[in-house]
């Protein structure tokens, strides 16, 4: 049965204290729960458990028999006393058996916990839910060398140590850790003077690959201090790395945890890429202290409360360390690549849903990355003041305070006099909206006509018109003669312009709202707008939208070529803005455009006219491509930040387009290489161009001892194993003494790499793919359903290909849908893709 958001009733009773007591143990450890429950509501005290063994329970010291069910237990309300009472219990857990990774769990011999979402039910007996709001005291015995809860530290001596977190929050911040980890040490200083220590713990040998880490966590303490006047709050803040995680980190409060990949690196085993990553998770969880922490959600469907809002200051933040443009770019890639996907298929849903089976199901890029753009639409709506006075309000009106969607919008109509009536449609209304725009050039008057309309979602045949903020501009042949924000919010409206000569529209700047604008214009237009739009952005979707021309309708690529060929040769342009600007759609963003078309999709002829394109730019090139690789050269010591990986980036890709021409040219690259961006650059090429058997071996041998390294080898070889073979070659890779399959990482590595990162190879038309992923997503399932339910979002787009493919994958998803005992959270998704 579903939840849903129309059935919230606050808890029937509140918690003022916790005090844990932890006796740990692999197979046995023994939680003791003193909580002092306060009346809410009124009525029976239900308490969530799950996997949990009762070994004792009293109320007010008197022992009791509660009813035990599955999901909990309940204490009727005649039971209880009148007002206040405390409640003692004692329950046994495994962790050393949980493999689902929820909860109390072992990963490499040490102690761990995730209690986001309901994680915490499975450690003792809970109101585990959100809106309940707590003072924790943590007492943890064990023969571990270091045992980390959350706060600030309370006492320890020989098998013992005590924490005490001040702030009240609900369970899921919950977090717990031992084992013999080494720490990294530095200090923060507030603007009011609380000096924080800063600890980052790791693995013995893993202490020198933190320094990225913890730089950023400074830099994250100190911007959240300028921009949004944040200040932490505990005398201590600590990261520990995990091996084994479901996520990429968590924001307990006062000890995150970080899944291992978001934490480790230095130049020789983590990528550019790597380091941007680590950078923005250390900064989402950070900012997550006051936007989810200190504000938290009332029930989980308010979930994008907190993650859409920290999504979009992690994004500022990127944005304020590197370039604005260059991230604005990155985010809308990965929000057409995940969420318009999602958006487009059976799994679409509103960013606030309105029910769910398993809530896990639903940490999507609908609630983080859509609903971070809903937030950057309000502030472009009000403007960045009203904005900065409504997040003001925010915090001072519901700090401390478990809040809803509706308090965050009324805030900023409080703090700025906008109704946002219609505006709340956004988060209720799933679906991508689709702009059309008409032009007319009369008189002196420039005419654009919009009209928006939002294909039907499951669930939701008919759409209403939702407030759609357009940024645009006006370019003369001088340059930009007109600029502005258009709200469209009715199904149709007209902007006009009066200006000389008609103009070349640049419209939806920066990607101002998160829609599909249907907008080539007048012939031309889109090689004058890749050629000189002031916005970065729309410069880039120009020829963006030019080289989808050729790979979807088979347009003569010229204008695409010469456009960027200009651009990629402008010294006077950022090099990662000209390798963004060469980059070609992927070929699942090719497929989504096709789809979108209403054609079905053949994915051998998407990936052959996607390498026929590339081949033509590396012709077009020609020589240049050489020289541009040579001029980008980065000598000296590395740097993770600066120039130098933009630099790094047009110069790999120069080298993509070179092996085109001749294969043997990532071979000197390979074996020169002197970091992981240019090192895995360089072996990527060799496996596509199948000749990378030394290399992949000598890259294994040099790396085996770090599971970050080994997970690469693996994810590149899935990755870019030639499309005819590419199921025998991840079939025999799971062989490899090295495929850790219960590891989540190594797992999505090879199997989430073969079957997102290589579409052909996953597509193949006799189904073998199909059947290699379904055949490993039921394994998983069984252990971990958390990670196996997250892989069947490769099945998503099913209703894109041709009826053999369908069928074929139709085939797997019975299969899936009828294993026994399959989990509650797989069996959502399957549901949820098969009703398409
Ligand atoms: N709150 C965490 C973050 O965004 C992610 C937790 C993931 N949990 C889950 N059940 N999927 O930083
Ligand atoms: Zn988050």
């Amino acid at each position: 049965v579903p939840t849903r958001l129309q059935d919230y009733t606050p808890p029937a009773w509140l918690v003022e204290t916790v005090h844990l007591t932890f006796r740990l143990d692999p197979e046995a450890t023994v939680v003791r729960s003193e909580i002092r429950f306060v009346p809410g509501a009124g009525g029976d005290l239900h308490l969530d458990g799950q996997a949990l063994r009762l070994l004792s329970a009293s109320i007010n010291g008197e022992a009791i028999r509660p009813d035990l069910h599955e999901c909990g237990l309940t204490v009727l309300e005649e039971q209880l006393p009148d007002g206040p009472f405390t409640w003692v219990a004692e329950t046994r857990i495994n962790p050393q058996a949980n493999t689902a990774l929820e909860g109390l769990y072992m990963s490499n011999g040490m102690y761990c916990t995730q209690c986001e979402a309901e994680g915490f039910r499975r450690i003792t007996y809970f109101p585990d839910r959100p809106d309940v709001m707590a003072v924790y005291t943590v007492r943890i015995e064990g023969a571990e060398p270091v045992m980390l809860s959350n706060g600030n530290p309370a006492g320890s001596g020989e098998g013992w140590a005590e924490w005490h977190d001040p702030w009240p929050k609900p369970s899921y911040l919950f977090a717990l850790v031992a084992g013999d980890l080494r720490s990294v040490e530095d200090s923060f200083t507030t603007r009011s003077g609380r000096d924080v220590d800063l600890r980052i713990w790791v693995r013995d040998g893993d202490q020198d690959r933190c320094a990225y880490a913890m730089d950023s966590l400074k830099r994250s303490m100190k911007w959240d201090e300028e921009v949004y006047g944040r200040e932490y709050d505990l005398d201590l803040f600590q990261i520990v790395a995990v091996d084994d995680f479901n996520a990429g980190a968590m924001e307990n409060k006062g000890l995150n945890i970080f899944n291992s990949k978001y934490v480790l690196a230095s130049p020789e085993t983590a990528t550019d890429g790597d380091f941007e990553g680590i950078e923005s998770v250390i900064a989402h969880e950070y900012f997550h202290n006051w936007t989810g922490n200190r504000i938290t959600c009332r029930d989980w469907f308010q979930l994008s409360l907190k993650e859409g809002l920290t999504v979009f200051r992690d994004q500022q933040f990127s944005a304020d360390m590197r370039s604005e443009p260059v991230k604005r770019i990155d985010d809308v890639l990965r929000l057409r690549a995940a969420q318009f996907r999602e958006d487009a298929g059976p799994l679409a849903h509103p960013v606030r849903p309105a029910e769910y089976i398993e809530i896990n199901n639903f940490y999507t890029a609908t609630v983080y990355e859509k609903g971070a753009e809903l937030i950057r639409m309000l502030r472009e709506i009000v403007g960045a003041e009203g904005y900065a006075k409504a997040l003001d309000l925010y915090f001072e009106r519901h700090d401390g305070e478990a809040a809803t969607i509706e308090d965050w919008l009324k805030v900023f109509e409080d703090a700025t006099g906008h109704d946002l009536t219609q505006f709340k449609r956004w988060y209720e209304q799933a679906g991508t909206p689709r702009v059309h725009v008409a032009e007319q050039f009369e008189d002196g008057r420039f005419t654009l006509t919009f009209r928006q309309e939002t294909p039907p979602t499951p669930g939701q045949p008919e759409k209403a018109p939702v407030p759609i903020p357009i940024r645009w501009g006006l370019l003369g042949a001088q340059g930009e003669v007109a600029a502005g924000t258009f709200v469209l919010d009715k199904a149709q409206d007209s902007l006009i312009v009066e200006v000389p000569e008609r103009p070349v529209p640049s419209l939806l700047r920066g990607f101002s709202a998160p829609v599909i604008l249907m907008h080539e214009g007048a012939p031309g237009d889109r090689a004058a707008r890749l050629a000189r739009d002031t916005d970065p952005f729309n410069r880039w979707e120009a020829g963006r939208s030019l080289a989808l021309d050729t790979l979807v309708q088979g347009a003569d690529p010229q204008d695409w070529l010469d456009g960027t060929i200009a651009v990629a040769m402008d010294e006077t342009l950022d090099p990662t803005f000209r390798a963004l600007a060469l980059g070609l759609p992927s070929e699942d963003e090719i497929a989504r455009q096709i789809a979108e078309t209403g054609r079905s999709v053949d994915p051998d002829a998407v990936r052959a006219d996607r390498i026929g394109l590339d081949r033509k730019l590396a012709e077009a090139l020609g020589p240049r491509a050489a020289e541009l690789r040579a001029a980008m050269a980065t000598p000296g010591p590395y740097s993770p930040d600066g120039d130098a990986p933009g630099k790094r980036e047009l110069a790999n890709r120069m080298l993509g387009l070179m092996t085109r021409l001749d294969p043997t040219a990532p071979e000197a690259p390979f074996a020169d290489a002197t970091n992981m961006t240019d090192r895995l650059t360089a072996l990527a090429l060799l496996v596509r161009e199948g000749r990378g058997e030394a290399a992949l071996a000598e890259f294994h041998a040099q790396w085996q001892h770090l599971p970050g390294v080994v997970d690469k080898w693996f994810a590149v070889q899935a990755g870019q194993a030639a499309p005819d073979r590419a199921v025998e070659v991840v079939t025999a890779l799971t062989e490899h003494p090295d495929f850790n399959w219960k590891t989540p990482n190594r797992f999505r590595a090879l199997v989430g790499g073969f079957a997102g990162g290589n579409p052909a190879g996953f597509h193949r038309v006799d189904g073998a793919g199909y059947r290699f992923v379904a055949d490993w997503l039921i394994r998983l399932d069984k252990l971990n359903p958390m990670t196996a339910a997250r892989l069947s979002g490769v099945f998503e787009t099913w209703r894109r290909y041709d009826d053999t493919r369908q069928d074929l994958m139709e085939a797997e998803l019975e299969r899936i849908a009828s294993t026994d005992g399959l989990s509650r959270d797989t069996a959502e998704m399957i549901g949820r893709i098969r009703a398409a």
